[in-house]
């Protein structure tokens, strides 16, 4: 029983000791929002001791993120950031300096892959029978394959570039899963197991809740990516390095469009397991991700309705930058134009590849707003319908002015498909 571990460890505590197994096994026999009044005050008398612990720091900052999500239902401070766990993944952040915006794909891979393959584990383990994790609604064989075949597109491009690809060598998407996994563990660092591990605290006990807590975690590493590059693209223009801005720009496309295949995964999650543990996920809502507004406003600044709408009132710190005069691409790109220092045909490439990135940023609206509508439903009164009108009014907002999408983000995916279709 996780409250007699810690209360030993409460009588000498060491931050490189602290009980996380006893602890995460409480949070996930019943869900984060059942765990017992017990537990969560002894937690909180951990929260206390925090600033008096000795211990090495990446220890302590471990423990702090930790409590910071486990603690919040009863905080009351419950939202999206915390749901997905986010301080502990260390996802790029706006203010890190911009020289590192080259290795944060590095980063971001590696991130990409643990979660992903973590994803898969699970569904491995559920279909192996090793697990008891989670127990409500397994899915059947037929779902899980899906789930293999779309989880390992997003997961083979990321192991090619970390060189992790040599082994791979089995045809069937159940077989090849259980080798990338294999690979993937045995590449990670002890503070990575670690931070994959804590950062899965479902808010109940469905299967499906696994897979859309990473799900949504794999784009929030995506969105953090496109946000630094977006800000090297913006930097590099400022010293009229152009094909730097290119380079920028067609590694935030690659990333996106290689992200895609996770809404294809997300889709086969069931509908009556989402509208389920969807009881205890209120007040956590994408809206207030702010790796995606922090993408949006580097595309360019937003119309004023939006800064004051919902869309930026639910992501205050960003909302902060937008109205500081946080520099944009759309600008920057203005700029270099009105400046006639770069002939027309060195800014085409730029131009294309604004372009491209922008296309597929719409198709990613597109595509979510009709898992969205696939999730919720579209019939008034269920009460899930709030949501998919907003989703429809901004889904073709452009990503910027300077450089207009005229048609492509139109033709349909196969991933769009797979986002409509039944599981
Ligand atoms: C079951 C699947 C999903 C459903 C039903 C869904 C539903 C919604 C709804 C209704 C909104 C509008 C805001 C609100 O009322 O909460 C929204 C916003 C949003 N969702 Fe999703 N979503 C799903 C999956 C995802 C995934 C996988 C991501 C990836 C991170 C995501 C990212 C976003 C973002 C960024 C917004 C804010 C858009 C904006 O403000 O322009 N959603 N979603």
């Amino acid at each position: 029983m996780s409250t007699a571990e810690l209360r030993s460890w409460l009588r000498s505590p060491d931050v490189k000791r602290f009980p996380y197994g006893a602890v995460v096994r409480e949070y996930h026999s019943a869900g984060k929002h059942f765990v017992a009044p017990e537990l969560l005050e002894l937690l909180a008398t951990v929260r206390e001791l925090l600033p008096g612990l000795r211990g090495p720091w990446p220890h302590v900052q471990a423990l702090a993120a930790f409590l910071t999500t486990a603690l919040d239902k009863p905080d009351k401070r419950y939202d999206y950031p915390t749901y997905l766990a986010l301080p502990l993944l260390q996802l790029p952040a706006p203010d890190d300096p911009v020289e590192q915006a080259p290795f944060a794909r590095t980063r971001c891979d590696r991130l990409t892959a643990q979660l992903v393959s973590d994803a898969l584990a699970f569904e491995l383990a559920a279909l192996d029978g090793r697990t008891t994790l989670l127990p409500q609604a397994r899915p059947d064989a037929v779902v899980v394959r899906k789930r293999f075949r779309h989880g390992l597109r997003v997961l083979l491009p990321a192991l090619a570039r970390m060189s992790l690809d040599a082994g791979l060598t089995a045809t069937e998407p159940v077989d090849l899963a259980r080798q990338a996994c294999a690979a993937v563990r045995g590449d990670m660092s002890y503070a990575e197991r670690r931070a994959v591990g804590l950062s899965i605290l479902p808010v109940y006990t469905m299967h499906d809740e696994y897979l859309f807590l990473r799900v949504l975690q794999g784009f929030e590493t995506t969105f953090a990516l496109i946000a630094t590059h977006l800000r090297g693209a913006i930097a590099a223009l400022g010293e009229g390095e152009v094909e730097r801005a290119v380079h920028f720009m067609g590694s935030s496309e690659t990333a996106l469009r290689e992200s895609s295949p996770l809404f294809s995964m997300l889709a086969t999650m069931q509908v009556e397991s989402f509208r389920t543990f969807r009881d205890f996920t209120e007040g956590a809502s994408a809206i207030q991700s702010r790796n995606y507004k922090l993408l949006e406003s580097l595309c360019r600044r937003p119309d004023p309705d939006r800064v004051e709408s919902a869309a930026y009132r639910s992501v205050p710190d960003v909302r902060e930058r937008v109205l500081g005069d946080q520099p944009t691409l759309d600008e920057a790109y203005r700029a270099m134009c009105e400046s006639d220092v770069v002939a027309e045909d060195a800014r085409k490439p730029l131009a294309d590849a604004m372009d491209s990135f922008a296309r597929t940023l719409l198709r990613w609206r597109r595509t979510h707003y009709r898992l969205a509508v696939r999730m919720l439903g579209e019939v008034p009164g269920t009460g899930y319908t709030e949501g998919t009108p907003y989703l429809r009014a901004v889904r073709d907002i452009p990503v910027f002015h300077s450089v207009r999408v005229e048609d492509g983000a139109d033709h349909e995916t196969a991933d769009d498909h797979e986002t409509t279709g039944a599981p």
